[in-house]
C-alpha cells in the first residue's frame, strides 16, 4: 500500500513530488469524456518514469496472437486499444535548458485532480542547472459537452532571472503501444497540415483502418494579454510542432492556450476527418478556455446531483467512492451502443481496452440506478448486437444449433484474450450476461426488453450450458468440466460451484422467458422460434433435466458448497499465514504455487452467494463467507465489493468496512501494487454496489426497491441518490433516523428495513436507523 495521496472530499491530491510514483499519479489523475481520454502526463518533457497514454473510443489494432505452440479454437488476435496521439505536449526551453522535473530541483509541487468539475490542475517551482527559478501553472480538461475537445492553460513565471523561452506546442503520432509484441508501430500517417498557431495530422491504424484526426492550436499571453508571435514550423514523419522563440523578463508570465481535437472514422466520414476536425477545433477556439472550461465544469455539477455519494465523519471514505463515481463517469456515458467499458477505461493500455465480464457483474448496477434507462440498455445491447459473433465463437469451438458463447475479452464481438489457459475457460461469463438481463428487467420493469431482444441471447446462451455439461454415469449427474471459475488462481478445474450454479439458473430463467413471451407475446414468440430452428419441447425438456440433476459440489461435514471438486484435497492454510512480504502473491509466486495453493484470487463462490442471495438464509451465507473470505487473497479489483456486500447482509461490519475501503481505495492506496498500469475502471462498478446494496441495503425484490441501511461506525452520517423507474430517491442516514425522499411527482411504494411505505411525491418518510439490520 502507498498512501502518499492526500485526503480531500473532493480532490485527488499530489501535494510533494513523488517521481517514484509518477506512473501511480499518471493513473489516477487520468482525464476522459466517453469519447476520448488520456493519462496524467505533464505538457513539458520528462524523461524520469513515465506511461504515455492517449486513447480514442472504439479504436483498436488486433495483435498477433504470440504463443509458443499454436491449438485449434486460439483466437486470432488480441485487440489492443490504441494508444493515440500526444497532443498536450508543451516543450518548454528556458535560454538553452530544457524544462524537465527529472534533472531540475524541483522546490515546490502540487498536481490535482479537481473531481467535481473536471479538471487536472498542476503547479510548481523548478531550479534549472542554472539556477534559474522558473514557476509553472497549468489545468487541463477534456471537455464533456464538446467530445472532440481538450484545452490546456499553461503559465510559465520567470522568478528570477531574464531571458530566452522557447515554447513548443506539438503533436506526435509517432507512439508505439508500451504491450506492442513485437515493438511494432501501429499508426501510419496520411495526411498532415501544420501551419503558425495550428496543425492537424491524420493517421490509419493498420489492419483495422481506422482513421483519427488530430489537431492543436493556440494562442499565447504575456501577463494576461494577448501576443502576436512568430513560429517555426516543424514537420516530420507523423509530427508536427511550432517552435516560438520568445523572450520573458523577471516576474514576467508567458501563458499558452493549446486547444486539442480528436475526431475518428468511427463517427464521422473518412474523407472529411480532417475538415471536420478543422471545423471543431475553431469552434472551441473562438469560444476560449474560460467559456469553455465553465461550461464543462457545469455539466460536471448536473452530473453529480444525480450521481454523487455524500459520507461525513469519513474524509479518506468520502474521496474514495467519489473517485469511483468521477472515473465510471469519465469513462462510458453510455450514448453509443458500439461503445463499452474496459477494466482500464482511459487510463491504461492494459486488458487491451476490450469489453469483459465486467460490465455485467459490476458496472451495471450503477448505471441502472444513476443514469437515464438508456444508458443500461444501450450496454445490454452491445451484446445482442454481437450475438451472432457469439454463436460463430461457440461454432468454432465444436459448439451447435446456435449456441452462444461470448468471448470473455472483445473489441467487437469476437474473442480476442491473449491467455488461454486461464481466459479461455472462464465461461462463467455467458452467465453473467444472462444475469444482466434479469437484472436490468428486475430494476427497470422494462419487459418489453425481452422481445425483440433478450430472448435471443438467453436462448442462445442456454443452448451453449445444454451442450457444455455431460451427464456422467458415476455421478449420475450433468457434470461441467474443464473450466475456470472468477477465481483465476485455479485453471481448468471440474465442477466450479459458481459455473454450474449460473448455467443452472440461466435455464430456469430462460424458461420463465418464455412462458412471458407465450403469454404476453406469442406471435413474436412464434416468430423468434421458428427464425432460431428452436424446438420447444425437446429443448426444454433437456433444460429441466439439467435444472434437477446439475452436480454442485458440496461438503456434508462443513454444511458449504465446494468451489471445485477436489478443492478440500488442498492445504488450507489461511491467507493470514503468508508473510506480507510475499504478497500479493502474483507478483512473487510462482505459476505452478498459486494453481496448488487454495488462495482464491476473487469471489467465486461468494459470488454466487451474492447473486442468488435470496435462495440462501443468513447463516448459509455466514457459513460459506467465514470458510472463503480467509481464503481469499482479494488479487482481482473485483473481489473486495463482494465481500463487503456480503459482510454487510451477515452483519460483520468491521470486515464491510474494511473491504469497502480496499475496493473504494484501491487505486488511491494502490493495494495491489499495480495502479501504475492504470486504475481499475471496472472494480468502481463495484465500488458503488458495495455502498449503496453493502451499507445502503438496497435490493429490488417483486418489483419493489428496499432499502436496510447500516450505519458504520466512524461515519456520522450518509447519502445517495438513486433513480428507480423515473422516481429519483434520496436516502439520507445518520445516526439515528433513516430519511428517504421522493423527489418526483408520483408517489411509490417500498420497504425499509421489511416494512412497506408509500411516499407520496415529494414528500419523505423517516424511520429509526437500526444499529442491527439483523434484529427484526
Ligand atoms: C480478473 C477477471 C477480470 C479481468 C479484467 C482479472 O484480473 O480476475 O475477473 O475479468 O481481470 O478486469
Amino acid at each position: 500500500m502507498k498512501e502518499y495521496i492526500i485526503h480531500n472530499e473532493w480532490k485527488i491530491i499530489e501535494d510533494q513530488f513523488h517521481p517514484e510514483y509518477n506512473k501511480i499519479t499518471e493513473s489516477l489523475m487520468s482525464l476522459g469524456n466517453g469519447r476520448i481520454g488520456h493519462r496524467a502526463n505533464f505538457e513539458e518533457k520528462f524523461s524520469g518514469e513515465t506511461l504515455p497514454g492517449n486513447y480514442v473510443a472504439g479504436v483498436y489494432y488486433p495483435d498477433k496472437t504470440r504463443v509458443g505452440w499454436w491449438k485449434n479454437g486460439y483466437p486470432e488476435y488480441f485487440a489492443k486499444v490504441l494508444n493515440a496521439a500526444n497532443w498536450i505536449g508543451i516543450d518548454v526551453k528556458i535560454g538553452n535548458e530544457t524544462l524537465d522535473l527529472f534533472t531540475a530541483k524541483v522546490l515546490d509541487f502540487k498536481r490535482e485532480l479537481n473531481m467535481q468539475e473536471g479538471n487536472l490542475y498542476r503547479e510548481f517551482i523548478a531550479e534549472l542547472p542554472s539556477g534559474k527559478q522558473v514557476k509553472v501553472v497549468s489545468c487541463r480538461f477534456l471537455s464533456i459537452v464538446e467530445t472532440e475537445i481538450g484545452a490546456i492553460r499553461y503559465t510559465v513565471t520567470a522568478l528570477n532571472f531574464s531571458d530566452k523561452l522557447t515554447l513548443t506546442p506539438y503533436l506526435d503520432f509517432d507512439i508505439r503501444n508500451e504491450d506492442s509484441n513485437y515493438d511494432e508501430k501501429f499508426w501510419d500517417e496520411v495526411e498532415v497540415n501544420v501551419k503558425p498557431g495550428e496543425g492537424y495530422i491524420t493517421a490509419e491504424v493498420r489492419k483495422t483502418l481506422f482513421h483519427v484526426c488530430t489537431g492543436m492550436k493556440f494562442n499565447l499571453l504575456r501577463n494576461g494579454k494577448a501576443i502576436t508571435y512568430s513560429a517555426d514550423v516543424e514537420n516530420r514523419t507523423k509530427f508536427i510542432s511550432n517552435i516560438i522563440p520568445l523572450s520573458i523578463e523577471k516576474g514576467e508570465s508567458i501563458t499558452i492556450e493549446k486547444f486539442g481535437v480528436n475526431v475518428s472514422s468511427e463517427n464521422f466520414p473518412k474523407e472529411k476527418l480532417m475538415t471536420t476536425a478543422v471545423k471543431h477545433l475553431n469552434a472551441a477556439f473562438d469560444k476560449g478556455f474560460d467559456q469553455l472550461m465553465l461550461e464543462h465544469s457545469q455539466a460536471w455539477l448536473e452530473k453529480w446531483k444525480t450521481s454523487d455519494v455524500k459520507i461525513e465523519g469519513d474524509v479518506a471514505a468520502q474521496q474514495g467512492i467519489r473517485f469511483n463515481i468521477f472515473q465510471l463517469q469519465q469513462t462510458y456515458t453510455g450514448e453509443d451502443q458500439r461503445l463499452n467499458i474496459g477494466p482500464k477505461g482511459f487510463t491504461g493500455e492494459k486488458y487491451g481496452g476490450s469489453t469483459y465480464w465486467d460490465t455485467e457483474a459490476f458496472c451495471l448496477p450503477f448505471y441502472l440506478a444513476t443514469a437515464p434507462v438508456q444508458v443500461a440498455r444501450n450496454l445490454l445491447i452491445y451484446r445482442h448486437k454481437q450475438l451472432q459473433k457469439a454463436i460463430d465463437n461457440g461454432a468454432i469451438l465444436g459448439f451447435k444449433n446456435g449456441a452462444a458463447l461470448y468471448p470473455m475479452v472483445t473489441m467487437n464481438g469476437e474473442e480476442c484474450h491473449n491467455e488461454w489457459e486461464i481466459t479461455f475457460e472462464e465461461i462463467h461469463r455467458n452467465g453473467a450476461i444472462a444475469f444482466a438481463i434479469f437484472d436490468y428487467v428486475r430494476y427497470t420493469n422494462d419487459w418489453e426488453y425481452l422481445a425483440p431482444y433478450g430472448f435471443e441471447v438467453l436462448l442462445a446462451i442456454s443452448r451453449f450450458w445444454a451442450q457444455r455439461v455431460n451427464w456422467s454415469a458415476e455421478r449420475q449427474k450433468f457434470v461441467m468440466l474443464g473450466v475456470t471459475g472468477p477465481n483465476e488462481y485455479e485453471n481448468n478445474v471440474n465442477n466450479n460451484y459458481h459455473t454450474n450454479r449460473i448455467a443452472q439458473w440461466t435455464l430456469g430463467y430462460t424458461l420463465e422467458v418464455i412462458e412471458y413471451l407465450k403469454e404476453k407475446h406469442l406471435a413474436q414468440y412464434h416468430g423468434l422460434a421458428e427464425k432460431w430452428g428452436f424446438n420447444e419441447h425437446a429443448e426444454t425438456a433437456n433444460w429441466r433435466d439439467i435444472i434437477e440433476k446439475i452436480y454442485l459440489p458440496f461438503d456434508a461435514k462443513r454444511n458449504i458448497f465446494l468451489q471445485q471438486d477436489g478443492f478440500l484435497d488442498k492445504d488450507l492454510k489461511k491467507v493470514a499465514e503468508i508473510p506480507a512480504a510475499e504478497r500479493p502473491i502474483n507478483q512473487h509466486w510462482s505459476w505452478d504455487r498459486i494453481l496448488r495453493s487454495p488462495y482464491i484470487k476473487q469471489a467465486d463462490t461468494l459470488q454466487s452467494m451474492f447473486l442468488f442471495e435470496d435462495n440462501f438464509d443468513k447463516e448459509t451465507i455466514k457459513r460459506h463467507f467465514d470458510f472463503y473470505e480467509p481464503l481469499t487473497v482479494h488479487e482481482s479489483s473485483l473481489s473486495p465489493c463482494i465481500h463487503t456486500i456480503l459482510a454487510s447482509t451477515i452483519g460483520y461490519e468491521e470486515k464491510a468496512y474494511e473491504m469497502y475501503l480496499r475496493t473504494a481505495r484501491l487505486d488511491l492506496d494502490d493495494y495491489n501494487n499495480d495502479t501504475s498500469d492504470g486504475c481499475h475502471i471496472t472494480s468502481m462498478g463495484g465500488t458503488w454496489m458495495a455502498f449503496v446494496k453493502g451499507f445502503g441495503g438496497m435490493r429490488v425484490r417483486n418489483g419493489k426497491v428496499s432499502f436496510a441501511p447500516l450505519m458504520p461506525g466512524k461515519w456520522t452520517a450518509y447519502s445517495f441518490r438513486i433513480n428507480f423507474r423515473n422516481t429519483v430517491l434520496e436516502i439520507n442516514v445518520n445516526k439515528n433516523t433513516v430519511s428517504i425522499g421522493n423527489l418526483s411527482d408520483q408517489e411509490l411504494k417500498l420497504t425499509i428495513y421489511d416494512q412497506e411505505y408509500f411516499i407520496g411525491g415529494n414528500k419523505k418518510t423517516e424511520v429509526q436507523l437500526k444499529l442491527d439490520r439483523n434484529e427484526h
